[in-house]
C-alpha cells in the first residue's frame, strides 16, 4: 500500500525524451557531508539515465564522506574549507574560480550546507540547482525534517529548485511527496525522504537542462 503511494507522487512526471539530443551537461557538484545524493547522480549518469558528466566535486568539510565517493569514481574533489576564508564572498569567489577551471555549466548543490552569495549565483545565472528535504515553500532552512515532524504534517517530501539569493526560495523544478509515519524520528523520516531525493534529483537536472536549452532556442 505504502509502496504504491510513494511510487506515484513525483511531479512533474518527466523522463528524458531520447529524440531531444544535447551534449552531456558538465556538472559541478557541491556537497558538505555524506554525499549520498552525489552518489545517486553519479550512478544515474553511469546507468545512462542522465546525459551528464560530473567534472568536479567541491566540498567544505575535511573528511566528509563525499570525497571518498568521488575518489572511487575518479572524479576530482576539491576541498574549499569555509573556515579558511575571511568571508562568504571570499569563499564563493574561490568556488566560482574552481567551477570555471573545470568548465562547469550547471552547479548542483547536493547537501551543501552553506548559504551562497550573489557572487556564485550571478556567475551561473539560471544554472544552479539545490535539493531540499521538504515540500517547499514549507520548512525552509537547515532543519527541515525536524520542523516537519514538529508541525505534525502527515505528508512531507523533497524539492529540487533553482538557487536565488533568498534561501530555499527559487523556482521549483520537481518535488516528491513522502508520508510521515507514526513513530517517525528525524532519522527514519530523513531516510525515507532520501530515497525520493535519489529519484528526483537526476531527473530534475535533466529536465532543467532541457528546459533551459529549449528556452535558449526560442
Ligand atoms: C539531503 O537530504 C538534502 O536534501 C539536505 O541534506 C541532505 C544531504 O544528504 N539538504 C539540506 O538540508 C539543504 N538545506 P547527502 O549528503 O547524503 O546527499
Amino acid at each position: 500500500m505504502l509502496e504504491d503511494i510513494t511510487a506515484s507522487l513525483i511531479s512533474p512526471d518527466w523522463v528524458p525524451d531520447p529524440s531531444f539530443n544535447l551534449p552531456p551537461i558538465r556538472l559541478g557538484v557541491m556537497a558538505s557531508g555524506s554525499g549520498s545524493n552525489f552518489e545517486a547522480i553519479a550512478q544515474a549518469i553511469a546507468d545512462q539515465h542522465l546525459n551528464a558528466k560530473i567534472c568536479v566535486l567541491i566540498y567544505n568539510n575535511p573528511g566528509a564522506k563525499v570525497s571518498a565517493r568521488a575518489a572511487r569514481r575518479d572524479i576530482p574533489a576539491i576541498l574549499l574549507n569555509h573556515r579558511e576564508f575571511e568571508s562568504r564572498d571570499a569563499l564563493d569567489r574561490e568556488i566560482v574560480k574552481t567551477l570555471q577551471n573545470y568548465e562547469v555549466e550547471w552547479v548542483i548543490m547536493a547537501g551543501w550546507m552553506r548559504i551562497v552569495t550573489p557572487i556564485l549565483i550571478n556567475a551561473f545565472p539560471n544554472r544552479i540547482l539545490n535539493i531540499h528535504p521538504s515540500l517547499l515553500p514549507s520548512f525552509k532552512g537547515a532543519h527541515a525534517v525536524e520542523q516537519a515532524l514538529a508541525a505534525g504534517v502527515k505528508i512531507t517530501g523533497c524539492t529540487v529548485h533553482y538557487v536565488v539569493p533568498e534561501v530555499d526560495s527559487g523556482a521549483i523544478v520537481m518535488q516528491a511527496a513522502v508520508p510521515v509515519l507514526p513513530g517517525d524520528t528525524p532519522e527514519t523520516l530523513h531516510n525515507r525522504i532520501h530515497l525520493q531525493e535519489y529519484r528526483i534529483f537526476p531527473r530534475a537536472i535533466g529536465l532543467a537542462a532541457v528546459q533551459q536549452a529549449q528556452a535558449g532556442e526560442k
